[in-house]
């Protein structure tokens, strides 16, 4: 297991945010007609009443270019001006290359370096830490970060156990060296423990399990969870690494205003609020509208909660996230 701790340097802040989630709902009725399930089950056990679809030959990089124009617009530069761009996503277009260089392109940003984060539903608070890091050193002076998946394509629609918990769409976040320091990124903490690869994974696929006919049909390369595993791991680390990131930032719970969490489970989003004594009204949820979209969950819900007003001037924001690795983020934003 590794842990991390964040570089100081310059201010970085959050200049604009943007999302994006595709038209076709699927709701939790559609999918009793699917596999064996209902959505009383769905509701109960995860919170979850519907997701969002992409549409056919939509693919990861166009969602996350339509969120990245949504924040540059709020961010008031133009994809020309870039330095660097960064998606998180374990739904890329194509192995290699980069997402990211699909997007680079779609946004004409041919000035920016681009590559990809590959740390399941953490990978936008990992973008966020290497961006953050590159721009408080002088590396870069500006970065767009992105949260995108297609996690339909990898989903095996015979799995009730997977099929009900996830959705598409993608999030995204303009970074820059910040001189006022508003909406500044205070602190973060980022942690990994590969002991637990198998807890949750896409097993086929990879060069470890190539694409063979027999692995298609056996449906390797969709994804595989232990949910009740996972489900333990995530409480903990969550809570754990949002403690690290508020301590870090020389703050106590009682300074923040509002949690931002992974959304997966709603279980999982109460058992971290009551652990870390937050009130349901400081947390904000989005995933009975959209289940869990790894990567983007978390960009989409900072963009809803700046767009709503949710989160106002000067308030403190928690960032936390968990997905397969296992990996695990946090962040504390000065608004
Ligand atoms: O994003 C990365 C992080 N991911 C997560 O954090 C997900 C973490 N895990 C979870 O959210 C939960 O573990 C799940 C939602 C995946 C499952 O909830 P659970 O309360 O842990 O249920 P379970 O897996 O222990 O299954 C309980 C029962 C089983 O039946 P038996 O063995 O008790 O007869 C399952 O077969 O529920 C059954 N089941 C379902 N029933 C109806 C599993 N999936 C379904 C379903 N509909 N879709």
């Amino acid at each position: 297991m590794s842990e991390q701790a964040i570089v100081t340097g310059r201010p970085v802040s959050i200049s604009g945010t943007g999302s994006y989630l595709p038209e076709k709902v699927l709701t939790n009725h559609d999918l009793e007609k699917l596999v064996e399930t209902s959505d009383d089950w769905i509701t109960t056990r995860t919170g979850i009443k519907e997701r969002r679809i992409a549409a056919e030959g939509e693919c990861t990089s166009d969602m996350a270019t339509k969120a990245a124009l949504r924040a540059l617009e709020q961010a008031g530069i133009e994809g020309a001006d870039l330095n660097l761009i960064i998606v998180a996503t374990i739904t890329p277009d194509t192995l290699t290359p980069a997402t990211a260089c699909y997007v680079q392109r779609k946004l004409g940003a041919m000035k920016a370096v681009a590559f990809d984060v590959s740390a399941a539903c953490s990978g936008f608070l990992y973008a966020m830490e290497i961006a953050h890091s590159c721009i408080a050193t002088g590396a870069f002076d500006n970065a767009l970060i992105i949260g995108a998946e297609k996690l339909s394509a990898f989903i095996n629609w015979q799995d009730r156990n997977t099929c009900v918990l996830f959705g598409d769409g993608s999030g995204a976040a303009v970074m820059r060296a910040s001189p006022n320091g508003h909406r500044r990124v205070l602190a973060s903490h980022l942690g990994t423990d590969g002991e637990q690869t198998e807890l949750l994974n896409i097993p086929g696929g990879g060069a470890a399990c190539p694409i063979t006919l027999d692995n298609v049909e056996r449906r390797l390369a969709t994804l595989a969870m232990q949910g009740r595993e996972v489900f333990k791991h995530a409480v903990t680390a969550m809570r754990q690494a949002a403690e690290l990131a508020i301590a870090k930032a020389g703050l106590t719970i009682a300074d923040i205003n509002l949690v931002i969490p992974h959304q997966a489970n709603l279980r999982i989003i109460q058992a971290i609020s009551e652990r870390l004594g937050v009130t349901e009204d400081q947390v904000f949820v989005n995933l009975h509208r959209y289940g869990n979209t790894s990567a983007a969950a978390v960009a989409i819900a900072l963009d809803e909660a700046n767009r709503s007003g949710a989160i106002k001037e000067n308030d403190r924001v928690l960032l936390i996230a968990f997905g397969a690795g296992l990996t695990w983020a946090s962040a504390v934003i000065e608004w």
